[in-house]
């Protein structure tokens, strides 16, 4: 059997997504079709779109969503019909070095639904992050959905499936910020803002929010931010140096992805410090740092790849501190839209206003 729904498509470069009819197949081994409740609005769809990612058009965009399990495939255990759950990128062997060493976000054979959604006259779909959740129901690998308390918001808790999990996983599993320590945030976008609410949640004694605009920042602080710099005014090493008694942040986490904030990020660290490293640089960015420096700041400099993440493990833990008011995902909603509105979420993103427009069902 197979189902027909609505769904956003990008079919060409730059050209805006068009609201289609696609055919989505029942689960076949391993898979799992997901009635989707929310997705939001990523930039890294607006990407695809951009044909910034690759040239698989045309994509189902969509991917940070939750919702309820209609159906599996032969041989799924983990999920069952009317689960509700969170999906993440892709779902993770179990088996190999990355797997066996307890790093499955590194994992070397994920994989996504093997069947593919089609337009009516066939074409095959590319789904977003192997998701493509801009669509009344979508077909994924089994591993790719968890399982978690369905009292939640779906377009709340869906956004951990992106972003947020990556801010939040920045500060809490890669930079393991402890209770007390001082924290630093370079960049103060979705995933910066999720790194303060992770900092909070770790029990951060400061929490310094760095950014070049005065609203980001405002934003920042109704997250939990403690001090905020504004390094289009400042030096942003010196005011976190200031804000820690001279010594530097005990971590501090980049989320722009450019050289002169990767350097920031170096440099304000204390000595024996941590520098985690969320923002993506583009391939032909390059910083240099002199070596003595490098050797003699000790500490770890450390990329976070997904928020270092466990889906398993970290989406239930998440949820439930969402349901006990102790963690504020509702800040992350800025507003909730219908399906057709997607293009012109795209168009709000520039503007700034926006952490995230969320498509409701
Ligand atoms: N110094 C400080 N902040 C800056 C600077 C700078 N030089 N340049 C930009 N910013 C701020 C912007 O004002 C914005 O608030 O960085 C923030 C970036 O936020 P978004 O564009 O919303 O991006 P976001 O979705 O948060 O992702 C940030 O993390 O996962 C990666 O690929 C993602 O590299 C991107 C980064
Ligand atoms: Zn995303
Ligand atoms: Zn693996």
């Amino acid at each position: 059997m197979t189902h027909q729904v609505r769904a956003v498509v990008a079919r060409g470069k730059g050209a805006p997504v068009s609201l289609e009819t696609i055919i989505v197949p029942d689960p076949g081994p391993g898979e799992a079709l997901v009635k989707v409740e929310a997705c939001g609005v990523c930039h890294t769809d607006l990407h695809y779109r951009e044909g910034g990612i690759n040239d698989d058009f045309p994509f189902l965009l969509g991917h940070e969503a939750a919702g309820v399990v209609e159906a599996v495939g032969e041989g799924v255990t983990d999920v069952a019909p009317g689960d509700f759950v969170i999906l993440n990128w892709r779902a993770v062997c179990g088996q190999c070095r990355a797997c066996l060493r307890g790093r499955p976000w590194y994992c070397f054979d994920t994989h996504n639904a093997k069947q593919k959604m089609t337009l009516l006259d066939g074409t095959e779909l590319s789904p977003a992050l192997g998701i493509g959740a801009f669509a009344e129901k979508t077909l994924v690998a089994a591993g790719q959905c968890t399982k978690v308390d369905p009292a939640a918001s779906a377009a709340a808790v869906g956004l951990l499936g992106c972003g947020v999990m990556a801010g939040i996983g920045a500060a809490i599993n890669t930079g393991n910020v402890g209770r007390g320590d001082t924290v630093a945030v370079i960049g103060c976008g979705g995933v910066g803002d999720a790194a303060v609410v992770g900092a909070g949640l770790a029990g951060a004694s400061r929490i310094i929010a760095v950014d070049i605009d005065d609203n980001k920042l405002e934003t920042a602080k109704k997250l939990g931010a403690t001090h905020t710099v504004n390094s289009r005014n400042a030096d942003a090493v010196e005011a976190i140096r200031e804000l820690t008694g001279g010594f530097g942040a005990d971590v501090v986490i980049e989320a722009v992805g450019r050289p002169e904030t990767y350097r920031q990020a170096f440099y304000a660290r204390d000595l024996a410090g941590t520098v985690v490293l969320v923002g993506v640089p583009t391939p032909e960015m390059k910083l240099e740092l002199p070596l003595l420096d490098v050797f003699g700041r000790g500490g770890s400099l450390k990329s976070s790849w997904y928020g270092d993440c466990l889906p398993s493990r970290d989406f239930p833990m998440l949820v439930d501190l969402y349901l006990q008011g102790r963690l504020n995902l509702d800040a992350f909603v800025t507003e909730t839209i219908a399906l057709d509105e997607v293009e012109k979420a795209f168009e709000r993103m520039h503007g700034g206003d926006v952490l995230r427009s969320v498509v409701v069902f």
